[in-house]
């Protein structure tokens, strides 16, 4: 079932595109609700100068959302790709490769050299995705907000 449509995200699309997010990442950790300090965090990254939205809209349902920003340190050079998250009742179904690929394509538009990414070590769903699109891991898991192992992800953008 892959008939969502990626496009950029506009103003209205990022309540339901926050949903999408809550949805995914509350079924990714297995029911246990999102906390205030991560609904914050992401919430910041949203009005980050820069940032910019894709969603996968299902006949005007949004089923994915993939955000990325500027990286604070290197701003002019580096993407971050700071969230891929798709419904949990269509993951599998080719959205979420879908997101990245116009989240990278418009990051090489914006003439970012690189992009990277923060992901949790032990999910093989989103190891595969990154994987698959030219991504390496850094390989040494480190701690996230919540104490979990997440991993780094990097690749160049321009060139051949
Ligand atoms: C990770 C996520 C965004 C992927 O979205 P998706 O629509 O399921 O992704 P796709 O269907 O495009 O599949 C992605 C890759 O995983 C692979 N894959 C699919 N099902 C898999 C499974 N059960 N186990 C391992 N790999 C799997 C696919 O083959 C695909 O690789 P390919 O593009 O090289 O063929 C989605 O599963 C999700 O929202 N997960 C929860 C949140 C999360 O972990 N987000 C990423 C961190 S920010």
């Amino acid at each position: 079932m892959n008939d969502a449509v990626i496009r950029k995200g506009r103003l209205e699309d990022l309540g339901p595109a926050l949903s999408v997010w809550r949805a995914a990442e509350t079924a990714r950790r297995g029911g246990q609700p999102i906390g205030a300090v991560t609904e914050r965090r992401v919430r910041g990254y949203t009005r980050r100068p820069g940032a910019f939205l894709f969603v996968a809209d299902c006949g005007g349902e949004i089923v994915g959302m993939s955000l990325a920003t500027p990286a604070t340190s290197r701003p002019r050079e580096l993407c971050v790709v700071q969230m891929v998250f798709v419904l949990p009742e269509r993951w599998g179904g080719g959205i979420g490769g879908r997101l990245l690929d116009a989240t990278l394509a418009e990051a090489r538009s914006r003439g970012y050299g690189r992009a990277q990414l923060w992901t949790h070590a032990a999910d093989p769903r989103a190891a595969a995705l990154y994987a698959g699109r030219g991504f390496v891991s850094s390989g040494h898991p480190e701690s996230g907000e919540l104490g979990e192992p997440i991993v780094r992800y990097e690749r160049p953008l321009q060139g051949p």
